[in-house]
């Protein structure tokens, strides 16, 4: 098979915004991403800055540069597109390619509001192009891991399930200077939609979807300091229009694992827990035993979070004892952790089965999901 020709969008050579270069191109340079994919352009804000992020990564010097979104839709050498810029910058990057009916791979969040995520999956599904919305969390062993035992039956049918997560960002009432951008809601990318919306994901990727939903969010803290990293002085105090407090009750839907009506109640702080408690604490109670997941790094667990220590035990009613569940990162792992669980993502895109990855249309159905309950807040306030 010849290497899918890739394209990326958004693969930053400064590190603020840096997703692309530390998670995406590992696997892409990697023995086994080589085999599969090839990078033959990149697109940037112009052609100037496209070939500066190719000589930075150390690409061929046959990788084509683009400045233009449409220039490299017309590219006919192009199969495939990647796109990790800031989330706002993702709808105006891949639209073109899109309508082009190529494949399109784009990080979480697809679009900066569920109007553009809807008119993506649209356009993408009319056209005919595969794609991919950047839900991580569906390849992380440990999430694959509970889901298996789940599905086993071990635990019998699930008759509830508790979730209490807290994001990665570790602080009440700041945020560093590069995700200003956090506070903006219109800009799409923030703790609500990015550290809540990977764990609503991936709790509903293991569970079920929910619903008949019901929601309650909150602006703890509605002024924060931006910080400068380095120094940690306090650059400017800044209003913020995001939840920080997130609550949702729902049921799960029925199926072959879950009874009918089962509840499922989902709590997000976007600051830390009781000081000493698991930054991520996953209940999960069945008919015969409960599961439980406690990772110390918080929700982030499709991404940095596996680096704390993450362990699932099964208390298993009939001979009343408690088992470690083991799980373990693929063997002889040459890129981060990280990387690996995206090159999953990749190699399940490069293996064809479209059921096996969260395309577009599964994106829109989260953005849709979080629009609802995020209007409702904004309704009451
Ligand atoms: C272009 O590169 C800059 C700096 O490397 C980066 O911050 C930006 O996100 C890139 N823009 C696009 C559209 O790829
Ligand atoms: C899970 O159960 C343990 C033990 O009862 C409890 O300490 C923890 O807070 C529970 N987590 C959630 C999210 O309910």
């Amino acid at each position: 098979m010849r290497p899918i020709r890739t394209a990326l969008i958004g693969f930053s050579a400064n590190t603020a915004t840096s997703w692309g270069r530390f998670a995406h191109l590992p696997y892409l340079l990697s023995s086994a991403g080589k085999e599969k994919f090839v990078i033959v352009a990149v697109l940037n804000s112009s052609i100037e800055s496209a070939k500066l992020a190719i000589a930075s990564f150390g690409l061929s010097p046959n990788t084509r540069a683009y400045g233009d979104p449409e220039a490299l839709a017309a590219d006919k050498e192009v199969d495939f597109v990647v796109c990790a810029t800031r989330v706002d910058n993702h709808y105006p990057t891949v639209l073109a390619s899109v309508r082009a009916g190529k494949d399109v791979y784009v990080e979480w969040p697809l679009a900066h509001n569920a109007a553009r995520a809807n008119e993506l999956a649209t356009l993408a599904k009319e056209v005919g192009g595969r794609t991919i919305v950047g839900f991580q969390g569906w390849f992380a062993p440990a999430i694959l891991k509970l889901k298996e035992v789940i599905m086993s039956g071990r635990i019998g049918k699930v008759l509830s399930s508790d979730v209490r997560g807290s994001g990665t960002l570790r602080s009440r009432d700041s945020l560093p200077v590069g995700v200003k951008y956090f506070t903006d809601s219109k800009i799409g990318g923030n703790p609500y939609t990015i550290g809540f919306g990977h764990m609503f994901d991936y709790v509903q990727f293991v569970l079920g979807d929910i619903q008949n939903t019901q929601s309650h969010l909150q602006i703890q803290r509605p002024e924060l300091k931006v910080l400068d990293p380095k120094t940690g002085d306090v650059l400017e105090k800044i209003s913020s229009d995001v939840p920080d407090l997130i609550h949702v009750t729902a049921s799960l839907a029925k199926s072959s694992q879950v009874i009918k009506g089962a509840t499922v109640h989902i709590m997000y702080t976007k600051g830390p827990v009781f000081k000493g408690e698991p930054a991520m604490s996953w209940n999960i109670t069945g008919e015969k035993g409960d599961l439980r997941l406690v990772a110390l790094g918080g929700s982030g667990i499709q991404a940095s979070a596996h680096t704390d220590p993450l362990t699932i035990s099964l208390h298993d009613f009939e001979t009343d004892e408690l088992h470690d569940i083991e799980w373990s990162w693929p063997e002889g792992l040459e890129i981060p952790q990280i990387s690996s669980i995206i090159g999953s993502v990749y190699e399940a895109y490069a293996a064809g089965d479209a059921t096996k990855y969260p395309d577009f249309a599964h994106g829109a159905k989260r953005h849709n999901q979080l629009d609802r309950m995020f209007k409702e807040f904004q309704s009451f306030i």
